[in-house]
């Protein structure tokens, strides 16, 4: 399939925000008998082609799981791999980014990454802040726990205060405090390699993401795998609870 094909979804529902756990690279470097941090490398490359076939498809939000609270615990060898991968991406593809008017966000607990990259994500983030095209979330350090804990504790600080009332705090006003506050929640999850599950990705705002696993491992993960997520989502109906198209038409 030519690359200009490759990118028509098959049809024109679109979800407007999609996450990703971007998982399977070790196991695609073990495949090769390489080790894990080619997989990463060829990982970061993956990224760079998804974020480009989303910001041409015209989807407004995109968010990348690039690294888990839970993550910490792996090897120091892998993790000192892993953060010289940000150094480059920081250096390399935020300029790239930048020009080509994508805004992009980090989130996560950044206390635990070396002081030179919390600097360069700041810097990162405020290079981008005004443009007006795709807005990316890289999570770092993130876990969907810890989401929630800093919001909650965000509510309760000012309460204590005597800023609000503990009945102030409802779902908006905590939603207000996540992460993606601002942002539409994601439509559209998918996790590439073959595990089925959410592994504190976002916890609170997935409650009605349509959920999507394919076992293509990350670096694999082109335009064409990207297609085939949304072609699938677009078939999905949405009922949020309700009765749907077909339950309401029943009733009339
Ligand atoms: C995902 O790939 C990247 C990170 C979590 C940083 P993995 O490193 O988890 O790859 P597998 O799951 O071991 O194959
Ligand atoms: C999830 O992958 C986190 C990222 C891809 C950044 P993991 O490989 O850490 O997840 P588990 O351990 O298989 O649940
Ligand atoms: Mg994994």
């Amino acid at each position: 399939m030519s690359q200009s094909e490759a990118e028509k979804p098959s049809n024109s529902i679109l979800p407007r925000h999609v996450a990703i756990i971007m998982d399977g690279n070790g196991r695609w470097a073990k495949g090769r008998g390489r080790p894990r941090h080619m997989g990463h490398q060829a990982g970061a490359q993956a990224a760079e082609v998804v974020i480009e076939s989303v910001a041409r498809r015209g989807i407004p939000v995109l968010s990348l799981f690039a690294f888990s609270s839970e993550n910490w615990s792996r090897p120091q060898g892998e993790i000192r791999r892993l953060m010289d991968l940000f150094r480059r991406a920081m250096k390399q593809a935020v300029p790239k980014l930048h020009e080509n008017g994508v805004r992009v966000s980090f989130l996560g607990d950044r206390s635990r990454f070396p002081e030179d990259l919390q600097v360069k994500m700041g810097e990162a983030e405020q290079l981008t802040a005004a443009n007006s095209g795709l807005h990316l979330n890289i999570a770092a350090g993130y876990g969907g726990r810890w989401d929630i804990l800093q919001a909650a504790r965000g509510a309760a600080q000012e309460v204590a205060d005597g800023r609000i009332r503990p009945e102030d705090i409802d779902e908006a006003a905590l939603g207000r405090k996540l992460s993606l506050s601002g942002l539409p929640a994601p439509d559209l999850f998918i996790r590439t390699g073959g595990e089925r599950r959410i592994s504190n990705y976002f916890l609170w705002d997935l409650a009605y993401t349509e959920l999507y696993f394919t076992d293509c491992l990350w670096p694999d993960f082109d335009a064409d795998a990207l297609n085939a997520a949304l072609a699938d989502f677009s078939e999905r109906e949405r009922r949020f609870g309700g009765v749907g198209r077909e339950g309401a038409e029943s009733l009339a």
